[in-house]
């Protein structure tokens, strides 16, 4: 007797409905016939995929608890079919030293209900030795707030590090150069038309596109590169929101083998005419771009990952104006159903989905057991209803922030289940509780 079947599973559109067996929180084995278990599910021939995982979100949790926390933030996540998150370190304090990082280990073990990493900040370059011991999932830097002889320090320093690994199979593999998580907004091209822009008698909410321009990403993104290739180091790009920006990482791809690059749902989905219908709500770093320079839904199959960057702000902090509200939005609950909605559309396909929000996110951040339905990976799925249709509503979340620039928006697919190890985490939008774990031990 096994723990769990779920039975009657779509997990690809060749393949026939099949049994996932589930013993320990792992898969043990994919079958045509269900086998006797204690518990069984029934998925009644909807899609199956592996659990998503988000390797950008922010729970605010220590120090902006009242913007999220892990539980809510977990839940939220859980809701939106995530069985796995990865937390970034601009938090009170930040997630820049050992200490600071055992603390939000220890919060997040307390309070998460799906599996997480960290992200480490980088400040004090004595400390990031010592944070290394304890398997970030990257090191991130926001070069938006630091200057050019910081960044060529830092990176160096990271790259003489070695990052043990979670696994003695392969005695060979089994140390790694952690990766370097990059926000690439150049700081002095912000503050100088920053400067510019709010010096202008009136300010309207699409200013500050102007404020942070393309340019200031462009930049920053070359010189990342340059300083990855030189330091020969792995560079994760987060949020990339132009076309050039785009380019100019895949074209590095010829001569750095650990490149990759993220996209937001709404740098995918909204350009800025959206300042117009939704104002500061749509205030994001980096904001969102002209129609023109975006990323195109053509050039979709260039990005390696889609990150939510789920930044909950109050709602108070999203309505003080064009450049004192909080940069942000909450997206883990609405980025598969916009998705889904898209594949109806002919925009973009299942496998894509997959590729996207499971596998690669699983590969680049080095996430051993998860992101396949394969026999010996955690058991983390999510069960879709592809027919499931509804209207984007935030009063649903279970994000603390209660507010959104897809409100109101019809969907077409949502996610019915979520199962992180074998525990059924949501149902039909109801919560179960769980304990999530560490994914870099
Ligand atoms: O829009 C953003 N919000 N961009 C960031 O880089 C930070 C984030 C936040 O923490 O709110
Ligand atoms: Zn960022
Ligand atoms: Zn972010």
């Amino acid at each position: 007797m096994i723990d769990l079947c779920i039975k009657n599973c779509k997990i690809s559109a060749e393949n026939d409905l099949c049994s996932i067996n589930i013993e320990q929180g792992k898969i043990i084995d994919i079958t045509k016939i269900p086998l006797k278990a204690e518990k069984t599910i029934d998925a009644k021939g909807n899609l199956v995929l592996p659990g998503l995982i988000d390797v950008h979100v922010h729970f605010r949790d220590p120090g902006l608890t009242y913007k999220e926390d892990f539980k809510s933030g977990s839940e939220s996540a859980a809701n939106g079919g995530f069985t796995t998150i990865l937390d970034m370190p601009n938090t009170i304090p930040p997630t820049n030293t050992v200490k600071n990082f055992q603390e939000k280990l220890k919060i997040a073990s307390k309070k998460s209900i799906i599996d997480f990493g960290l992200h480490a900040g980088v400040s004090d370059l004595k400390e990031i030795e010592k944070i290394t011991n304890l398997n970030p999932a990257s090191f991130k830097i926001f070069m938006d707030t630091v200057n050019s002889s910081f960044l060529n320090e830092a990176f160096k320093a990271i790259s003489e590090l070695q990052k043990v690994e979670n696994t003695d199979i392969n005695k060979e593999n089994n140390t790694k150069k952690p990766v370097i998580t990059i926000h690439a907004e150049n700081k002095d091209i912000v503050n100088h038309c920053t400067d510019q822009i709010k010096s202008k008698e009136e300010n309207n909410p699409s200013d500050y596109a102007l404020a942070r321009p393309s340019v200031a990403e462009e930049v920053a993104v070359a010189q990342a590169i340059a300083l990855a290739n030189h330091y020969q180091t792995k560079i994760h790009f987060c949020h990339i929101s132009t076309d050039k920006s785009l380019k100019m990482i895949k074209s590095s791809k010829s001569f750095l083998n650990n490149i990759s690059s993220e996209i937001t749902p709404q740098h995918l989905f909204l350009d800025s005419s959206s300042f117009k219908k939704f104002g500061n709500l749509t205030k994001t770093n980096p904001p969102l771009r002209e129609y023109s320079e975006k990323i195109s839904w053509e050039n979709l199959s260039k990005i390696d990952l889609i990150g939510t960057d789920h930044a909950p702000h109050s709602i108070e902090e999203k309505k003080k104006g064009v450049w004192d509200s909080s940069p942000g939005i909450p997206n883990l609950e609405v980025v598969l159903k916009l998705l889904l909605t898209k594949y109806h559309a002919k925009k973009i396909s299942l496998d894509s989905i997959k590729r996207l929000l499971c596998e690669n996110p699983a590969k680049i951040f080095n996430l051993k057991n998860k992101g396949f339905i394969k026999i010996g990976m955690d058991a983390d799925l999510v069960i879709i209803d592809l027919k499931r249709e509804g209207i984007i509503n935030s009063e649903e979340f279970y994000s603390k922030a209660h507010y959104t620039p897809f409100e109101g928006m019809t969907y077409n697919g949502a996610p019915i289940m979520t199962i992180c190890r074998g525990k059924l985490v949501m149902e039909n939008n109801d919560m179960y509780q769980n304990q999530g774990i560490h994914v870099y031990p």
